[in-house]
């Protein structure tokens, strides 16, 4: 039994009758007219009379504290936005964040939406070569960094014509800048109060997201300011924020999650938002929820496993009974940490599916709505999910049968596009179907329940990383000749990056070799794309026009059937 009424009454009454017009309605938001995710994340709410209060509860690594009403929001939002006009970014013009998750994140994240901008979150823990793929594709205008990350956009700079700012928030005047590069202090610049909000529109792009695929290089999931609408909805209905709600969300903004859950889905519902900037420690993330009492956590697999480990003891450490509902996303929760977190929290994990293209929560499980340990639930009111057969692309029928995720195009957080790259973007799409290439059955309940991707992208942490990035970085290191990478299975990350690699003559197959390699990749792309572990091999398996078959490998990693090659050779 639920101690609350969830703000969704009933799952089933609720996916007969929705209509995405009730949350258009709720945000008196009318077809045609002006909608900013920035205006609606703070000069909105304050109309709505809580200008004084809580947004944003922010900790840094050394426990120090800062607090932001939605007033303060709305003016340094400004401030941001009015700076950005003043330096000459225009309307469309991408500008990127590449910091930690300091409150100048959240707040450049608003005021680039707020003056037309494009806002291109991108991971902090990224390396110059990572960086630059996504800088260079999205032809960057502006970087938002810190000091300590400022070294690797200065690696990079003469190879990037289009960017013209590279704005520091935290600079001290120690060092001399450099040209290109301005200091910004967003506390202390002189606040806007007024600010003339760019006049965007439904299909006005909003924010670019890179996301890893097979093939290529990253793809950027390109936004619209519209996408708010359900991002509104979903925060409201599975999420379950209500007005007296402190939630958290644990997700880095560099992510999908952690801009629509973590900023628009949060503030559009005037949550009262804590963002913790520092690492995890199961005590440190107790501690977190026990001094500002959370109510609702929006969390990741990964993380609930590490918790898992640390065990029960160090949870009744500390008074947690502020938690009324746990949230999940990113890879397959399992039954166990579903179980676990009932026993140690006393509230089992909702899972949820969705993804950087999807924009907003797609499938979940819902507050009120039976859960199955183990499955993803039901697909969320106004979303038509099924799964298509493999091959056809034809809705399965029968219950049970594994096939591929497909969602029914049209719902508001869709992306519009892939940048750039208009031909993969439509090749997602089959039979009327979007596909999101992920494998799952469909129970007699219309539960889904998760299988495996549909294709080598690495799942690890939550953080998917494409193996063709990783693979060429391994080719630039002098020693290696050629290299298949694919994920193997952990039981806390659930995937690990793992690389084949065949030497070039004359190196040998030292352990030396093999740190310099993993050293070589974490610097240049980051520490997720990492291999924790590197196979020398003689040669890689290929098919006859000399494709490396990562399937074969990855099969043998999993333990499980190589399959039929004949057809994937075919399929080259
Ligand atoms: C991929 C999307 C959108 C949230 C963060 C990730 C996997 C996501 C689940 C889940 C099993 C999941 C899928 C999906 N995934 N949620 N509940 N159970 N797998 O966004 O980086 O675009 O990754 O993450 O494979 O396609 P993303």
């Amino acid at each position: 039994m639920l101690k609350y009424q969830p703000n969704m009454k009933s799952y089933e009454e609720e996916y007969k009758n929705f209509s995405w017009q009730i949350a258009c309605n709720e945000l008196e938001y009318k077809d045609g007219s002006i909608i900013n995710i920035g205006e609606y994340c703070t000069d909105r709410i304050c109309r709505m009379g809580k200008a004084s209060k809580l947004a944003l509860i922010w900790e840094g690594f050394n426990g120090e504290e800062k607090k932001y009403t939605f007033d303060d929001m709305r003016v340094l939002t400004n401030t941001i936005a009015a700076f950005l006009q003043k330096v000459g970014i225009n309307p469309g013009d991408r500008v990127c964040l590449f910091m930690d998750k300091v409150p100048e994140l959240y707040f450049g994240f608003l005021g680039i939406l707020k003056m037309g901008g494009i806002a291109q979150p991108l991971f902090s823990a990224f390396g110059s070569e990572s960086l630059l793929t996504r800088l260079e594709d999205a032809g960057t205008a502006a970087i938002f960094t810190q000091k300590k990350h400022l070294p690797k956009v200065r690696n990079i700079v003469e190879q990037l014509p289009s960017l013209k700012h590279i704005i520091v928030v935290d600079d001290d005047g120690s060092k001399p800048l450099r040209e290109k590069e301005i200091a910004f202090h967003m506390d202390k610049a002189e606040r806007v109060n007024e600010f003339k909000v760019y006049p965007s529109k439904a299909e006005t792009p909003s924010v670019l997201h890179y996301t890893s695929g097979t093939t290529g290089q990253p793809k950027g999931a390109q936004h619209v300011h519209y996408s708010l609408i359900s991002q509104y909805i979903t925060a409201k209905y599975v999420l379950d924020i209500k007005d007296e709600d402190i939630y958290w969300c644990t997700a880095d903004p560099g992510w999908v999650t952690g801009t629509s859950y973590g900023i628009i889905g949060a503030w559009s519902n005037a949550a009262t938002q804590c963002v913790l900037d520092a690492g995890f420690k199961a005590e440190t993330w107790y501690k977190f929820i026990e001094k500002h009492k959370i109510t609702v956590w929006y969390s990741a697999p990964t993380a609930i496993r590490a918790l898992m480990k640390e065990g029960t003891e160090v949870v009744n450490k500390h008074n947690l009974s502020s938690l009324r509902h746990l949230t999940s996303v990113g890879e397959p929760l399992n039954a166990e940490a579903v179980i676990w977190s009932k026993e140690a929290f006393g509230l089992p994990f909702h899972d949820t599916y969705w993804q950087t293209e999807t924009g907003s929560i797609v499938l979940s499980n819902y507050p009120g709505m039976k859960i199955k340990p183990g499955s993803m639930g039901k697909p969320f009111p106004g979303i038509t999910a099924t799964v298509v057969d493999l091959k056809t692309h034809l809705p399965i029928e029968k219950k049970g049968i594994v096939g591929m995720i497909a969602l029914k195009p049209g719902w508001p957080a869709m992306f519009r596009t892939y940048w750039n790259n208009k031909e993969t973007y439509d090749k997602k799409f089959q039979n009327g179907w979007y596909l999101c290439g992920d494998r799952a059955s469909i129970d007699e309940d219309g539960y889904f329940w998760f299988v495996g991707r549909d294709d080598d992208v690495i799942n690890t942490a939550g953080h998917l990383v494409g193996p063709f990035e990783i693979e060429s970085a391994l080719l630039e290191h002098p020693a290696v000749a050629e290299s298949a990478v694919v994920g193997k299975p952990d039981p806390m990350n659930m995937e690990v990056v793992k690389a084949f690699i065949a030497l070039k003559p004359g190196n040998e197959k030292t352990k030396m070799l093999e740190l310099e390699i993993m050293n070589f990749v974490r610097k240049k792309l980051s520490a997720l794309a990492m291999p924790q572990e590197i196979e020398f091999v003689d040669s890689l398996p290929k098919t006859r026009s000399g494709k490396i078959m990562r399937r074969v490998l990855r099969a043998k990693e999993w333990g499980e059937e190589i399959g039929d090659i004949s057809t994937l050779e075919n399929d080259m």
